[in-house]
């Protein structure tokens, strides 16, 4: 990462007020093992963009072991209780973040799913005020449909990844998951339904809002 980017998100993750030590364990372990979680300072702008839209229903492709999933609860909690769902294609996965998220007081919070999250999120009865999406980024522009349909109007969908580490700039990279996160900007940028926009916190979170 470039010095000048490695400095603003230390300096953002800096601001984020102290997490219990179950989720900076969660942290520690993604530094150690190179697992790809959202981490603190998205978490917050998560929190609290699922605060100001009063989420109580709030649906997630690609959960991992529960870290971003426990920002969510947090939002559904403070909003009044709710549904946060967990859903990933990982078995061990689910075991994992069913653990942690009990210990963090939010089991009653969360429905969990083992499953291909499209087809999840598709099944799924009901509408919701909050879907995050962060599956596999060849799968992003197949997954817009089924998204758009499920939020109700004055919902949010945040979308993770959307810098891609950066491979989205370089004209010369034609990798099935640049191009994904690329079709999907293109997808969703030029949705009249939808006011969208890439937030520059860590690897670029898209925030889209239901008109
Ligand atoms: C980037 S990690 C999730 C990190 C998590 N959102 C967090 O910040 O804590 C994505 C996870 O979703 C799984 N996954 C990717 N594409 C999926 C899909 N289409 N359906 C279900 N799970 C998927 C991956 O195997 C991986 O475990």
């Amino acid at each position: 990462m470039h010095d000048s980017i490695q400095q603003l998100s230390a300096y953002l993750t800096a601001l984020v007020p102290e997490r219990p030590l179950e989720l900076q364990e969660m942290e520690a372990y993604a530094k150690e093992h190179r697992f790809p979680i959202i981490g603190p300072a998205a978490g917050q702008f998560c929190l609290q963009i699922a605060r100001m839209v009063g989420a109580q229903r709030i649906f997630e492709l690609g959960s991992g072991y529960g870290y971003s999933t426990a920002w969510f609860a947090r939002a559904v909690r403070e909003n009044g209780g709710g549904t946060v769902f967990h859903v990933v294609w990982d078995e061990d996965l689910s075991q994992k973040a069913r653990g942690h998220l009990r210990v963090l007081g939010y089991d009653d919070l969360i429905e969990y799913r083992v499953a291909e999250a499209v087809e999840a999120l598709r099944e799924t009865e009901g509408s919701f005020d909050l879907v995050f999406n962060d599956i596999d980024k060849e799968g992003y522009p197949d997954s817009w449909p089924v998204i758009a349909e499920k939020v109700r109007p004055g919902g949010v969908v945040i979308t993770d990844n959307m810098f891609f580490g950066g491979t989205v700039f370089d004209r010369g990279n034609r990798e099935e998951t640049t191009e994904g996160v690329r079709e999907f900007t293109r997808l969703v940028s030029g949705d009249p339904d939808w006011i969208s926009l890439i937030v520059p916190i860590r690897d670029g979170l898209m925030v889209s809002f239901k008109r």
